[in-house]
């Protein structure tokens, strides 16, 4: 009689079991038959009415029962939590974050500086660096600007107190070398300079400028002609020319602008060089012999060249940029491109 309340309630319990929907509808099932309460529970309470005889039989039937049972709750129970199983799985702890971490690079900026830098490093310079915050001194005087010069005006140099300024120039950086060393010198000073100018796509208040200079014995103007096309040619390509323009810059005497053959048309006519095709790109010159003895070099016995050009306007050529303002907004929909 109770080996048939056994089988009844393995029969029962394994229907309901199996025709169970849901996690609470299985649950409920369990505590109907295991629970505290369950019938299963009750039937072991039960045990003590049993004759003697017969109870270590039903015992073990009973053990054997409720390891069945709870057997068939927990594989059931796995098998109603299907969605969870394949949603745990599906995430592989092994896999590499997707979230790469992206890596930061040079400013167009940096870049062009680096590159200038790394071709005259190639030709024996050096590089140099002189303060940008400087003095009348040493950005006009000891440069041969004289006071009456244009230049000098409020109008076109940013001046913080008395005669203390931003320097319009990195040319300031001759001065500062050659007052504390002697020749030879080859040296390149990169570096920010600052003028009152308005902005728009080819101004800015702050830009920058690479100056280079040598002083030797029995330099020559085409030394500087050499360098520059050496330059030009690591800079633009092997096909680029330069020419030499007639100009004046107080510091450098004869002074010339140089321009570069169209990087676009190679000397055809553009657009970008405005069908002239030529692109000015710096201003050089052999050094005033006024500056030599500004720094007390003997103008007799040394000779130099000097010369500066402006780094925004030679990215701008060599990336196609049409806009200066784009290298100082930060926007990395621009800067990402290099
Ligand atoms: N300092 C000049 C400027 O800012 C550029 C320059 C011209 C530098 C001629 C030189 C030079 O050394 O010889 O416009």
């Amino acid at each position: 009689m109770d080996d048939n309340r056994l089988k009844k309630m393995e029969e029962d319990a394994i229907r309901e079991i199996s025709s169970a929907k849901t996690g609470e509808e299985l649950e409920s099932v369990r505590i109907k038959y295991m629970g505290r309460k369950g019938l299963f529970t009750d039937f072991m309470r039960s045990m003590k009415e049993i004759p003697e005889d017969k109870r270590a039989a039903t015992g073990a039937m009973a053990n054997k029962l409720k390891s069945k049972l709870s057997s068939l709750f927990d594989s059931k129970s796995r098998a109603l939590r299907p969605s969870q199983a394949v949603s745990s799985a599906s995430i592989d702890v092994t896999m590499p974050g997707s979230r790469d971490i992206r890596l930061g690079h040079k400013h167009p900026i940096t870049k062009t500086i680096d590159r200038i830098n790394e071709i005259f490093i190639g030709l024996g310079f050096r590089v140099a660096e002189g303060p940008e915050i400087e003095t009348e001194y040493y950005n006009f005087e000891a440069l041969n600007i004289p006071l009456e010069h244009p230049s000098r005006d409020v109008f076109d140099t940013f001046y913080i107190k008395g005669s203390t300024l931003l320097r319009s120039q990195t040319s300031t950086v001759q001065i500062r070398v050659m007052e504390k060393e002697k020749p030879p010198l080859q040296v390149i000073a990169p570096g920010r300079v600052f003028r009152p100018d308005a902005v728009d796509a080819s101004h800015s208040f702050m830009f920058h400028q690479v100056e280079g200079f040598m002083v030797d014995k029995n330099i020559r103007f085409t030394d500087l002609k050499g360098t520059l096309t050496l330059f030009a040619r690591q800079m633009f390509g092997e096909k680029a020319e330069i020419r030499f323009r007639p100009h004046f810059f107080p510091f450098t005497e004869p002074s010339a602008e140089v321009d570069v053959s169209c990087i676009m048309c190679h000397g055809k006519g553009c657009r970008v060089c405005s069908y002239k095709g030529w692109l000015e790109i710096l201003g050089a010159g052999m050094i005033n012999p006024k500056v030599f003895e500004a720094v007390g070099y003997n103008p007799e016995i040394w000779t130099g060249y000097a010369f500066g050009m402006g780094v925004e306007r030679i990215a701008m050529l060599k990336y196609g940029i049409n806009d200066i303002r784009l290298f100082f907004e930060n926007d990395l929909r621009f800067l990402t491109q290099f």
